[in-house]
């Protein structure tokens, strides 16, 4: 029988997948995303037992605070936030483990407060740690961040061993190429490429995952998932949301950075890409890099036609039945503001497997509903075996990953209308997750922070992978920023988008079908 793992935070786990004891330090310990998504990330992987035995928790931030303090803002966190209720038997655990240490991201001493408390930590337990540094801040101090972890020496504690340090860093990972490349350069000068894990927290939704389980262990896609038999394929990440609190933010990044470059351009490279040799990190971000490498660049001038872009701006609109406001009237928004909280593009791919079949993206705040999804559409059928017309509809096949929410698959055929004639109707299959599997599916961030403590990192972001995806947005951001505000459209809050949206695929014959 296989010898079986039993502690107290690890259990159910496979043996493979277990993290060595580990201290979790968190950068930005009272923002928001360390409430929300962090910390009950943890708790959700304490609950499930797979935390190593020997975890500690470390918030860092500038306000002075006793561990006891910290301990209940972590409490709160939970009690809010978590997609558990909390047991109390776990939080027991979790609980003295929670500790906090103050100090400035750009003050060394509180770095090297840090790296004794670290080491005291390992005297306790007669054990050595392994660090993760979870940077959640505003981008302005990730660099004295980066800095002083690698000026105390905590960077390089166990360099090349198993549980040698690693980092998160958060988005946004840089706001134009040379930045992200200045920020590449930061991290390097004190980690190596292996202790770095760039987040980007669409690659740990269960749904995006699933998309490469479906595509490469299934046999019926691969003979089919080329410019032979795909018309075409739509990207779709909508939020009903508008900019919310985040005005100040949002102001300065606008939905390319926000959701385009990152997550929206994860999707498409995970559905464009060669299959990889192995699913270990390296090889799956090597044959993401490739196709983003394959994409040709956008045409930006011209407009209408000719433009491979389209960008608006929502206005007042009815959401939920209730009216609510246009961009340039939430508060702390400029009332001549340009940032776009819509766009859409069109790619295409210079490779043999999508020459001549175009990609297209859009992002949006204020539309009509939450989706995210990919849609693969197939080509018509040769001829019209059937006749066409009101009776007798024939729609190309198309194949959905829903991404969220209603997380599954969907594939639309065309059958037979039962009955003495021939007439035909589209209908579709549907596979949803929470019918198969249940819908208490972990969080994004539970598999990302395991991940990183386990040191697998295939679903982060690789150094030139960032950058190859800002080499192909940077230009839109230049181009636009000359435009101004001219060619930036209007949509109606709770509509679809733009008409200049829908015209990226009315200029190929195409629409953007309702998800
Ligand atoms: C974040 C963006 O990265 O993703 C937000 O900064 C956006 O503006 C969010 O709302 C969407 O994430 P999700 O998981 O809710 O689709």
């Amino acid at each position: 029988m296989a010898e079986e793992i039993r502690h107290p935070f690890l259990h159910g786990l496979s043996k493979h997948r277990g993290s060595p004891p580990t201290v979790v330090v968190i950068f930005g310990a009272s923002g928001d995303l360390t409430a929300r998504k962090l910390i009950p990330a943890i708790y959700n992987l304490a609950h499930d037992g797979l935390l190593p035995a020997d975890f500690f928790l470390i918030g860092f931030g500038r306000k002075a605070i006793p561990d006891a303090e910290f301990q209940q803002v972590a409490a709160d966190a939970i009690k809010e936030f978590s997609r558990r209720e909390m047991s109390p038997e776990v939080w027991a655990r979790l609980a003295p483990r929670t500790l906090y240490v103050s100090g400035g991201y750009d003050e060394k001493a509180a770095f090297d407060r840090l790296g004794a408390r670290i080491t005291g930590l390992e005297k306790e337990i007669g054990q050595q740690l392994q660090s993760l540094f979870y940077i959640s801040t505003p981008p302005t101090v990730f660099a004295p961040i980066i800095q002083n972890l690698g000026a105390s020496g905590l960077a390089a504690r166990y360099l090349r061993q198993a549980h040698q340090s690693k980092v998160i860093i958060e988005k946004p990972f840089g706001r134009d190429l040379a930045s992200a490349q200045a920020l590449n350069r930061e991290l390097t000068t004190f980690f190596v490429e292996s202790q770095v894990f760039r987040i980007d927290h669409y690659l740990g939704k269960e749904t995006v995952q699933d998309l490469l389980v479906q595509r490469f262990a299934n046999a019926i896609f691969e003979p089919i998932w080329n410019r032979n038999f795909i018309d075409h394929v739509q990207i779709t990440v909508a939020e009903q949301v508008g900019v919310e609190a985040r005005a100040g933010y949002y102001e300065q990044s606008g939905c390319l950075r926000d959701m385009i470059q990152n997550h929206t351009m994860q999707l498409l490279a995970l559905t464009a890409m060669e299959p990889p040799v192995s699913m270990d990190a390296e090889s799956v971000r090597d044959e993401k890099v490739k196709v983003l490498k394959a994409i040709h660049p956008l045409r930006l001038q011209g407009g209408g036609r000719l433009s491979d872009v389209a960008r608006a701006q929502y206005g007042d609109g009815v959401i939920g039945g209730k009216a609510v406001k246009g961009y340039r009237q939430e508060p702390g928004v400029s009332p001549v503001s340009a940032t776009e909280t819509y766009a859409a593009l069109r790619f295409t791919i210079n490779n043999w497997r999508w020459h001549g079949v175009p990609f297209y993206l859009r992002s949006g705040k204020h539309l009509a509903r939450r989706v995210s999804e990919i849609a693969i559409r197939f080509k018509h059928t040769p001829g019209n075996l059937f006749g066409g017309g009101e009776r007798s509809q024939i729609a190309p096949n198309t194949l959905a990953f829903q991404i969220q929410p209603d997380e599954g698959l969907s594939l639309i055929l065309n059958a037979k209308i039962p009955g003495l004639e021939t007439r035909t109707q589209p209908v579709k299959m549907n596979f949803k997750y929470a019918t198969t599997f249940g819908s208490n599916t972990p969080e994004a961030y539970e598999r990302l922070v395991l991940d990183a403590m386990i040191g697998d990192g295939t679903l982060f972001i690789r150094g030139d992978e960032t950058e190859r995806s800002w080499q192909l947005i940077t230009p839109i951001h230049e181009f636009w920023a000359e435009q101004g505000s001219a060619g930036l459209d209007t949509y109606a809050s709770g509509s679809w988008g733009p008409a200049s949206g829908d015209a990226l695929l009315a200029a190929n014959g195409h629409a953007w079908r309702e998800p």
